[in-house]
């Protein structure tokens, strides 16, 4: 919304001299008959590895290149100009690529789409029913209260289940905070996931999820529709965790938000159901996933802790819970957390289906054509931050600061970009206050950490860090 005017290069008036190129001059790997690029990215590493074979394709490529895996075909953005004119020649139902393995479970049981998969008219009512509350600052400032009490717990348990400082499964605890927070947000209601003794619901929940983002990949590469004929145990499994997943939802009734929502927009109940439980899918895992990698960051930065700490104890009193407000002044704690979510994304990339013809810089793109942005690229390119392997939040903070707002999206852009957002960022920012006041994260080890993809960018081991009572 601050953004200033376009450019005259971007307008969409044909204002350029010389004529687009088309899709078939983009450079990219070799497209081999049948498989396309697939052997050569399985020999790059395969799938787990996939972020760091587009990163090398955007290295030998530049700022654009096209690939073809088996029979789906994408063309990648990595350059800020290029995702600047994609957000301003944005219409009004921006698409991402169609999940069809979640579509075909709703159909079969009748249930309705959420945020993450519904297009069109349809997308837009139910965003605009949980815009105002979940993306206006002075109503997102208002959770803190809730966020702070699950804190309280959270960082309680961390002293207890401790181990001279070591935690097991630190990811699992994450998320199961990040679970419990978000539902007091949504239902107004908690689920004792922090205590001894936990609920069996929300811990299928958490584990249906799992089982339900591990099998639908197989299921964009090959048709669903022959899953579903033939039953494959992957479709079998997929469903199974989806009735886990929507039983879930059933138990719980809607509270709080959810109760606000209900009253002031006109979604049937089936709509707003299958909307919250997206958001609880879109918001568990990322968070507790930004969470980790923030945890991990400030375990091999110690000078970067040391320094939030102090930033800390200035801002809030030590008999205060850290607040909204207080958040407000810590420039330092942002800056923290934007550079962790630069130098290790959670999400590595997020896409678009062209609704129309589109050009952007030298290439005129048809519609249907499925663009990967890709932020995990953008963000580890020196060229847009210099010594970008290293953490260093003052490059957020300099006074003649240059970084492109495009080169940062790690929840994506324009009008399809998070809605979850800001809530994240107050759970993450005050996450931070109430970790590092109370303990130093110290570093185990020096060793490189290995990142591999599943879905999200997870390390491939038990994250290397203690936490030391203050
Ligand atoms: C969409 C990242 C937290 C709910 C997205 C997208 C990204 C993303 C990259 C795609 C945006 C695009 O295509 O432009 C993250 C990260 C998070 C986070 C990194 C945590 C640090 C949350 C939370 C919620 C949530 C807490 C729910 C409360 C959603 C939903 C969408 C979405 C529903 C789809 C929005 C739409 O299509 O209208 N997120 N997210 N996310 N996220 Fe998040």
């Amino acid at each position: 919304a601050h953004l200033p005017p376009p450019p005259l290069y971007l307008s969409t008036k044909n204002t350029h001299s010389k004529t687009p190129t088309n899709l078939d001059e983009i450079p990219g790997p070799t497209n081999w008959p049948l498989v396309g690029s697939l052997f050569e990215l399985l020999r790059k590493g395969g799938l787990t590895r996939q972020h760091e074979a587009l990163v090398d394709y955007h290295k030998k490529f530049g700022k654009i290149f096209r690939m073809k895996l088996g029979s789906f075909e994408s063309v990648h953005i990595g350059a800020p100009c290029l995702l600047e004119a994609l957000y301003r020649k944005e219409g009004n139902y921006p698409q991402r690529l169609e999940i069809k393995p979640w579509k075909a479970y709703r159909d079969l049981r009748d249930e309705a789409y959420g945020l993450l998969i519904l297009e069109g008219k349809d997308w837009q009512r139910v965003r605009s029913a949980f815009q105002q509350k979940l993306m206006k600052p002075t109503e997102v400032v208002k959770l803190d209260g809730k966020i702070n009490e699950v804190l309280v717990d959270f960082v309680g348990r961390i002293g207890n289940i401790s181990n001279n400082g070591k935690i097991e499964d630190l990811y699992f605890e994450l998320n199961k905070w990040s679970f419990e927070t978000i539902c007091l947000v949504l239902y107004g209601k908690r689920f004792g996931l922090l205590q001894e003794k936990v609920n069996e619901e929300a811990m299928n929940f958490i584990t249906a999820v799992k089982t339900m983002m591990s099998t639908f990949g197989m299921m964009m590469v090959t048709p669903v529709e022959l899953h579903k004929s033939l039953n494959t145990k992957t479709w079998q499994h997929h469903t199974a965790a989806w009735d886990r997943i929507f039983s879930t939802g059933a138990s719980l009734s809607p509270d709080d938000l959810i109760g606000d929502i209900l009253h002031q927009s006109s979604l049937s109940k089936k709509e707003l159901y299958a909307a919250i439980t997206e958001l609880q899918i879109g918001g568990v895992e990322t968070t507790a996933n930004s969470m980790l990698w923030v945890i991990f960051n400030l375990s091999r930065n110690p000078s970067a802790q040391r320094k939030l700490l102090q930033e800390i104890r200035e801002i809030v009193p030590p008999d205060q819970d850290p607040s909204g407000e207080h958040i407000k002044n810590m420039p330092y704690l942002k800056a923290c957390l934007k550079e962790s979510m630069r130098l290790s994304p959670s999400v590595p990339f997020t896409s678009r289906t062209l609704d129309k013809d589109t050009v952007l810089g030298d290439y005129a793109i048809p519609k249907g054509t499925v663009l990967m942005i890709n932020s995990h690229a953008l963000g580890s390119n020196e060229e847009y931050f210099d010594d970008g392997k290293q953490f260093k939040p003052e490059r957020w903070l300099r006074e003649n600061n240059t970084i492109n707002p495009f080169a940062h999206v790690p929840f994506g852009i324009g009008k399809r970009m998070c809605i979850g957002r800001r809530l994240a960022e107050l759970q993450l920012q005050l996450a931070m206050c109430w970790l590092v006041r109370d303990y130093e994260i110290v570093a185990t080890d020096n060793e490189p950490l290995d990142v591999i993809h599943s879905g999200l960018l997870v390390p491939n081991r038990e994250l290397p860090v203690a936490f030391i009572r203050r």
